[in-house]
């Protein structure tokens, strides 16, 4: 396997590729899941340090939620060797670009974790049930949207970790395990909120 650094395998993967463009019918899509299409995403260094923060061990399952280009779950799937990484995208461009990226990493042999899988799918309805770790930049996202994603994701088994760039508001299930400051494209040193599912929802 090809040993590069993976904040460097990204750039090149991707160039300046960036997902800001989104068509009419992709906006009334995300519109109609009261989403947000708001592009952003956390710099590579800054992933870096939440990868080291998480220390996922190779049963872990990782998702990002809203994972735009794909650059998220492929450096994570670059760094770590974890049973799956899946990365669920609404947005027909963004999720095609992540396809592309994953297809050439794959091609030239950058992935840790093989099971590498980009769905093309609404992240309130997505199968999310054999998560461990969950990542959402959910900065951009509504409460009303955020109320339903907790509420799901309180659901999943104890013990599951949340890092989200929303605080999430007061809730039963959830505990603050960590915040951490990184950068993101639009700020520096955003707040990362790590949680864990401390009290599921039955
Ligand atoms: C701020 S971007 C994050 C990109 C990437 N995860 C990162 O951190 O670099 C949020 C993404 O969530 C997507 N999104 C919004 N609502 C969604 C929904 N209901 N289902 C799936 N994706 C959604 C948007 O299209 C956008 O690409």
């Amino acid at each position: 396997m090809t040993r590069i650094d993976p904040r460097n395998a990204i750039r090149h993967l991707y160039g300046d590729r960036w997902g800001y463009e989104v068509s009419y019918d992709e906006e009334q899509r995300i519109q109609a899941t009261q989403g947000s299409s708001t592009y952003g995403e956390i710099m590579p260094t800054a992933l870096d340090q939440l990868i080291d923060a998480l220390d996922m061990e190779d049963d872990d399952v990782f998702f990002d939620l809203g994972s735009g280009m794909g650059k998220v779950v492929l450096q994570v799937a670059m760094t770590c060797q974890l049973r799956r990484c899946v990365g669920i995208e609404l947005v027909d461009s963004r999720h095609e670009v992540a396809c592309e990226a994953l297809a050439s990493a794959r091609e030239q042999g950058l992935l840790k974790t093989e099971d590498v899988v980009f769905q093309h799918a609404d992240l309130q309805r997505a199968k999310l049930s054999d998560a461990t770790v969950i990542y959402t930049c959910s900065t951009a996202f509504s409460d009303a949207f955020m109320e339903k994603l907790v509420r799901r994701l309180a659901r999943l088994p104890e013990g599951i970790r949340l890092a989200s760039l929303l605080e999430l508001d007061e809730n039963p299930w959830f505990e603050i395990d960590d915040v951490l400051r990184l950068d993101v494209s639009w700020r520096r040193k955003a707040k990362m909120h790590v949680y864990r599912l401390a009290r599921p929802l039955r």
